[in-house]
């Protein structure tokens, strides 16, 4: 089993939807009972709240459910617990260097470099911005998801 986080600022809008987006591609690729996902946030403001609707939305347009999804913060026991701990900007990736332990830092990773080609590096955070915010964050997350399961398809030597 191989597991995964994924970690933006508040857990309502960008890692529940990547949380949503990936394992929605892991049961269309026969990789569910493989890969553990989750997400959380390095900000506790939204402990215990639904993604936010906008998101939730959006992910409906694409037919992914984020319903069921309540935010939480990241642990420091998530460093054990996940063998991918996802950033979804930069402010992120420092954030969790700060909060994990020495020996699990090469665990922090930045998503969209599991997206070579798109045309940023970060997931740009829609909160504050209009409709079109929750799209691009959708197109990078599903982007950045397939380079993800190939990498974990590498790791694990060719998937189940
Ligand atoms: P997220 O978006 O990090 O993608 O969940 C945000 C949600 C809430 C806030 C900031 C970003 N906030 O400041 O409340």
């Amino acid at each position: 089993m191989v597991s995964v986080l994924f970690v933006c600022l508040g857990n309502i809008c960008r890692s529940p939807t990547a949380e949503g987006v990936f394992r929605d591609l892991c049961e269309r690729e026969g990789m569910a009972g493989s890969v553990r996902v989750d997400s959380a946030g390095t900000g506790a403001y939204h402990i215990g709240s639904p993604p936010d609707e906008r998101a939730q939305a959006a992910a409906r347009k694409r037919g992914v459910d984020l319903s069921g999804q309540r935010a939480r913060q990241v642990a420091r026991t998530d460093f054990d617990a996940f063998d991918y701990v996802i950033a979804m900007d930069r402010a992120n990736v420092s954030r969790l260097h700060q909060v994990c332990p020495p020996d699990r830092q090469d665990r922090v990773r930045l998503f969209l470099d599991f997206a070579p080609d798109a045309p940023v590096r970060e997931v740009p955070d829609p909160y504050y911005g209009g409709g079109d915010g929750f799209e691009t964050v959708l197109d990078l997350i599903e982007a950045a998801s397939a380079g993800l399961l190939a990498d974990i398809r590498t790791r694990t030597k060719g998937g189940p």
